[in-house]
């Protein structure tokens, strides 16, 4: 069986970068119907950094509502948050018991985010990938739709489930696939074309939210960073230039077109033509899912519901999955 498994964040504005790296590729997905499909609004990742209870609760609800208003359809998938199936938290403290040292320390968003002063951070951002193997294992989740910045998280995945299964002699967890798809796997910030484009940026400016109106994303992209020369003819042409790769990328990726044909329409001309085209198919796509994760904010009791059973449906499967394990390791559990 195929199932697919994968998480969000909320902490903050949903970004461009999640609707393309992700969330429209997960829509894609769930429309193909050839795979089981479970999506995770991963709380308890959020509080591996300090969170207001308030902010968080209100970002949990609008993280699932970005994620219907895009085409998530609860009826076809599983849509919840984490904090509802303790049975991946159990898990986690078993693939605790797995996961080495060594393979965390490896592991270069822990060095990004824990920065300078790395014994300040918390034990839960070091052990985050273990969460995250164990969110997509309590499932046995064979495929992981995500942008390119998970990549090595998704490898420690499968090095966790090889290691559990040659430990204990089984062949019980799958390895899971990381499936990073489309022309926006890493979408970079507008004001610095090194940096990914993230929630988490002190900088508005830096980013597209996907509940920006009109007049904003036209703002942030006609003061986007750029540079002097016009955009070039062929995809060569765009070596050394970040801020323009990453505009040109966003553009072909919302047009559903490639970094060629766009350059073949633009190469050669100034930016303002550009910038003005790509405000406009930014708008067309975000516009309306905007208004939706608006009007579905105005409705909780919706939003909740929907989690409510999701949350279900998803124990549903981790209970039996994770019980096994608590065989296999040798929990005695003496009421069955
Ligand atoms: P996060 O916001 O870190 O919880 O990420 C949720 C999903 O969005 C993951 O699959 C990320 O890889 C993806 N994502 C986040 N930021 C970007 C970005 N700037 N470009 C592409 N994908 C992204
Ligand atoms: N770490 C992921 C991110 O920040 C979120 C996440 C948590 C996730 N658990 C997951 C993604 C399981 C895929 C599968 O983007």
């Amino acid at each position: 069986m195929k199932r697919i498994f994968s998480g969000i964040q909320p902490s903050g504005n949903l970004t461009l970068g999640n609707y393309l790296g992700a969330i429209r590729n997960w829509v894609a997905l769930q429309q193909e119907r050839s795979y089981d499909c479970i999506f995770c609004v991963v709380d308890q990742h959020a509080i591996t950094v300090p969170q207001d209870p308030a902010v968080l609760r209100q970002a949990t609800r609008e993280v699932a509502a970005g994620m219907i208003a895009s085409g998530i359809d609860p009826g076809d998938c599983i849509l919840f948050n984490q904090s509802q199936v303790p049975e991946q938290a159990m898990l986690a403290w078993v693939f605790n018991c797995v996961a080495r040292l060594g393979w965390l320390n490896r592991m270069t968003q822990f060095k990004e985010r824990a920065g300078k002063n790395r014994d300040n951070a918390t034990v839960g951002l070091y052990v985050y990938p273990v969460l995250m193997a164990a969110d997509i294992l309590a499932y046995k989740g064979t495929h992981v739709p995500v942008g390119d910045d998970q990549k090595q998280h998704l490898e420690l995945s499968r090095d966790i489930a090889q290691a559990y299964n040659s430990m204990f002699g089984v062949d019980f967890f799958p390895l899971p696939e990381p499936q990073i798809l489309g022309a926006a796997t890493r979408v970079m910030s507008l004001r610095d074309g090194t940096k990914k484009m993230s929630k988490s940026d002190p900088s508005d400016m830096s980013r597209i939210n996907m509940t920006d109106d009109a007049d904003t994303i036209a703002q942030k992209i006609r003061r986007a960073k750029t540079d002097p020369e016009p955009l070039p003819s062929e995809v060569a042409g765009l070596e050394g230039r970040p801020e323009v790769r990453n505009l040109v990328g966003v553009y072909a990726a919302l047009s559903d077109q490639s970094m060629d044909d766009v350059l073949s329409e633009f190469g050669g001309k100034g930016f303002g033509d550009f910038k003005k085209a790509l405000s406009e198919v930014a708008v067309d796509v975000l516009g309306p899912i905007g208004a939706e994760m608006k009007r579905l904010s105005a409705d909780p009791g919706y939003v909740d519901g929907v989690l409510a059973k999701g949350g279900s449906r998803a124990r549903a499967i981790a209970g039996p999955i994770v019980a096994e394990v608590y065989d296999t390791v040798g929990f005695l559990r003496p009421n069955g």
